[in-house]
């Protein structure tokens, strides 16, 4: 029996819980030539929610380019692959190919090479010695524009984890990539990203070039009333019994974050088939003890990374909950000098991906990106 709850891949339109507006909404960025910044924080099903985009807008009759700029090693291999898919998906026959890659990415000097055998084309630019890595982008977006414009339906790209196309290159690289895009009219954009504050402030500042680019939407967590059923039922469909109480005990333990939430399911799934009790809330408590346990390498090593008062902090974060955090009492207690201290303390566990800030009740909630790391803290780290 396979277990229903995966974690640490995308999902298909099939597996993930919810969504559907988010869906809804970047299928009518993909096919209706509109511009989206998908943002929200790590671990929370960007990814997927683009994947069932891209999976419904093609079944519909678009193209869809989709990358994840965090996985080419440079901007330039990323704009070498858009080139190399644009001759095998934009140009028609092959032999039409490498006339049709020369029009439209002229400025970029590919040469092209096309693989008969696995019926592939892999494209390198000879122009990237003298150009900007994020100018490569921006000739090859300029390319698949040209090339959307006689596709005869409609042509999207989406670019995962964009934060990276702009990060090394700042204001200059933002400015490239913003005057390209916006001058395109036959391609729909999605542009996603996990580092929250960084996307957001580059969308959302009006000093900063990709202000109002496009409409922007904000990923949360998948509500409970969704999540609830699907819990049970992966429990159900196999035979098992889980409490409504334990339903509730992973929710809140994995903090709503869809992949946590995955993951101890799945453990707690495994656990239950092989043991065969009904899940009860000091089950998944106790699963979820042995999961941190086996991480434990992991945590340390983070833990180990991080200085004094950053220690203070995280454990002020994962015990109190996220707010309050600058009570005089609250910073006596976790040992630290001053708000400020706090303050400069949490904004290296952002900058380290320990933590990130959230809105909650018109203020500000700090909270661990892997709402784990407090139950290793409970386990591993004595009370101050
Ligand atoms: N809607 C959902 N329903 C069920 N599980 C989900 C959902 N969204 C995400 N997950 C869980 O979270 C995991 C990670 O999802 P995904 O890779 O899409 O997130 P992400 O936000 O892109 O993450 P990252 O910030 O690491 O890129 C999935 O493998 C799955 O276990
Ligand atoms: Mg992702």
């Amino acid at each position: 029996m396979t277990n229903p709850f995966e974690f640490g891949r995308e999902l298909s339109d099939t597996e993930i819980v919810d969504r559907t507006d988010e869906v809804d909404l970047v299928v009518r960025a993909l096919r209706g030539r509109e511009r989206l910044f998908l943002i929200g924080p790590r671990r929370f099903g960007k990814t997927s929610i683009l994947r069932a985009a891209t999976e419904r807008a093609e079944a519909a009759g678009a193209i869809v380019l989709r990358y994840n700029a965090e996985a080419y090693p440079s901007l330039t291999a990323l704009a070498e692959r858009i080139v190399a898919d644009a001759a095998k998906r934009l140009t028609g026959p092959v032999q039409k190919a490498g006339k049709k890659i020369q029009e439209a990415f002229g400025t970029l000097r590919p040469q092209l090479t096309y693989s008969p055998l696995a019926d592939t084309f892999s494209a390198s630019l000879t122009a990237a010695a003298s150009a900007s890595e994020p100018a490569l982008i921006a000739d090859a977006l300029s390319g698949l524009d040209a090339l959307a414009a006689t596709a005869g339906k409609p042509v999207a790209v989406v670019i995962d984890e964009f934060q990276r196309v702009v990060e090394d290159g700042g204001i200059k690289a933002e400015g490239e990539v913003r005057a390209a895009v916006q001058a395109h009219d036959h391609l729909g954009y999605v542009f996603a990203g996990s580092k929250t504050r960084m996307l957001a402030e580059m969308t959302g500042d009006e000093s900063r070039p990709f202000y109002r680019l496009g409409a922007r939407l904000f990923v949360g967590p998948v509500p409970r009333d969704d999540f609830r059923p699907a819990l049970a039922n992966g429990f159900r469909d196999a035979g098992l019994t889980i409490s409504d109480e334990a339903v509730e005990a992973i929710l809140d333990l994995a903090e709503d974050v869809p992949y946590n939430v995955q993951r101890l399911a799945h453990e707690s799934w495994a656990e239950a088939l092989a043991e065969g009790e009904l899940v009860a809330p000091e089950r998944v408590q106790a699963t979820l003890d042995r999961l941190v346990s086996r991480d434990d390498p992991f945590y340390t090593q983070t833990w180990n990374g991080l200085s004094r008062t950053q220690k203070q902090a995280l454990l002020a974060v994962a015990r109190e909950g996220g707010t309050g955090l600058y009570a005089g009492d609250l910073l006596r207690a976790y040992n630290l000098a001053s708000p400020s201290t706090m303050q400069t303390a949490i904004g290296a566990l952002v900058k380290a991906g320990v933590a990130r800030e959230e809105e909650h009740q018109g203020g500000i909630r700090v909270r661990l990106e892997d709402p784990f790391f407090a139950a290793w803290l409970r386990l591993f780290v004595a009370v101050p």
